[in-house]
């Protein structure tokens, strides 16, 4: 084929970001279906309840009106509750100014990526992590930098291995997550609020992703918000309002960036789905069943945390917030996607293998997540038992 032909089937090298693991247990945990097995389902990060009645009683009536787009930033109403939510959640008075309603916070992060960065800029990760984080930056060429964390830490970023990062060649950004996703470990305020103050210092600039907020057990989460008028909080409705499939979230700018941000979203998106914000701003009168819902993942995690160990699995990170459970598995295998696929076979719970979330170790590593039923907590903890113990 010609060079120029071939270069027409192509795709982009940017373009080129690794798959999610998980799907191969996915599609493996489908075809056991299909034959009439049932499966524990334990691999997906999403609430398995629905979005508050509120939120579907809005978005109904809605459906009764014109469905246009709306003014890029968000609707005023959704804005001005989001901003009243940070009142009422954090004690903090927020300008509904600073607030931008964003498709998800995955459409958040693209925004704050490009508001902030330019390609080749460095940005700080904590590994383990959500594995979108590095390909988004790496597909807006910018560099994802990992840096290790472990026990010893509480598995977040400290200053020094942050500073130690930035010596060798400088930062530009750092993110954070607390809850965090994989690992739900948690940072306090104290350790959250000493880590934007070392960040900042050195002119790196912080965006904390919040979107698990509101699911924490260990202690309450504080919001970057409340700590520095600089750093970037992105926010969505998807885990605490149980709203994945609406495609929602927010994002918390420093004043500074609001323009930046709003030229970004008319062009690449015009506005976020009036239906979707709509039901959002409704989803806040329905918070009595959201922690309805929370309370149910509270009893998961107290049924993993006593049955895992049981079961065989004793070792695994604090269980802070968010739904998952980060399982050190090393005492049965070396290989969490190979193992993954035989408990899912053969004692029928999927989970997530941990090379999705962490290339380093993440093959001694297995996340399981706790947002079904407790029945479900229940079986899950009996079959990995009889499993390991045969
Ligand atoms: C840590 C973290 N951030 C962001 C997201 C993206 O969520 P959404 O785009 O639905 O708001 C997820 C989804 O699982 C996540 O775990």
């Amino acid at each position: 084929m010609l060079e120029a032909a071939k270069h027409l089937l192509t795709p982009s090298k940017r373009s080129n970001v690794p798959p999610f693991m998980v799907m191969d247990v996915m599609a493996a945990a489908a075809a056991l279906e299909a034959k009439g097995t049932h499966v524990v389902h334990m691999e997906v990060g999403q609430p398995a309840a629905p979005a508050p009645a509120t939120a579907l009683r809005a978005a109904q009536t809605a459906l009764g009106a014109r469905i246009g787009y709306t003014e890029t930033l968000g609707i005023p109403g959704l804005r001005a509750r989001i901003a009243r939510h940070y009142a009422e959640a954090y004690g903090l008075a927020l300008d509904p100014a600073r607030v931008v309603v964003t498709t998800g916070s995955s459409g958040g992060f693209i925004l704050a990526f490009l508001a902030l960065f330019e390609p080749g800029d460095r940005v700080a990760l904590a590994n383990p992590g959500y594995p979108p984080y590095r390909h988004i930056l790496s597909a807006l060429g910018c560099e994802p930098v990992l840096i290790e964390t472990s026990a010893a830490t509480r598995w977040t970023i400290t200053g020094r291995a942050l500073l130690s990062e930035h010596r060798k060649k400088p930062l530009a950004g750092l993110l954070l997550a607390s809850p965090a996703n994989p690992t739900g470990t948690m940072m306090d305020a104290d350790a959250l609020s000493q880590l934007i103050a070392v960040a900042e210092a050195e002119g790196i600039r912080v965006i904390s992703d919040e979107i698990y907020h509101g699911l924490d057990y260990a202690f309450t989460a504080e919001t970057a918000a409340n700590l520095s008028e600089r750093a970037l909080v992105i926010n969505s409705f998807s885990k605490y309002f149980c709203m994945t499939g609406w495609r929602v979230g927010w994002m918390v700018l420093p004043s500074n960036l609001v323009r930046a941000v709003e030229r970004l979203q008319g062009n690449l998106a015009i506005s976020v789905p009036m239906l979707s914000q709509v039901a959002a701003e409704a989803a806040f009168d329905g918070k009595p069943e959201m922690e309805a819902v929370k309370h149910g993942y509270e009893e998961n995690r107290r049924i993993l945390v006593a049955g895992l160990p049981k079961a065989g699995l004793e070792k695994f990170l604090p269980v802070d917030g968010a739904f998952y459970l980060y399982a050190d598995i090393s005492k049965f295998s070396n290989d969490s996607l190979d193992f993954a696929k035989r408990m899912l076979s053969e004692a029928h719970v999927a989970a997530t293998p941990g090379i999705d979330f962490d290339p380093v170790n993440g093959h001694n590593f297995l996340r399981f997540c706790y947002a079904g039923s407790a029945a479900e907590m229940h079986e899950a903890v009996t079959r990995i038992g009889k499993w390991l113990h045969t």
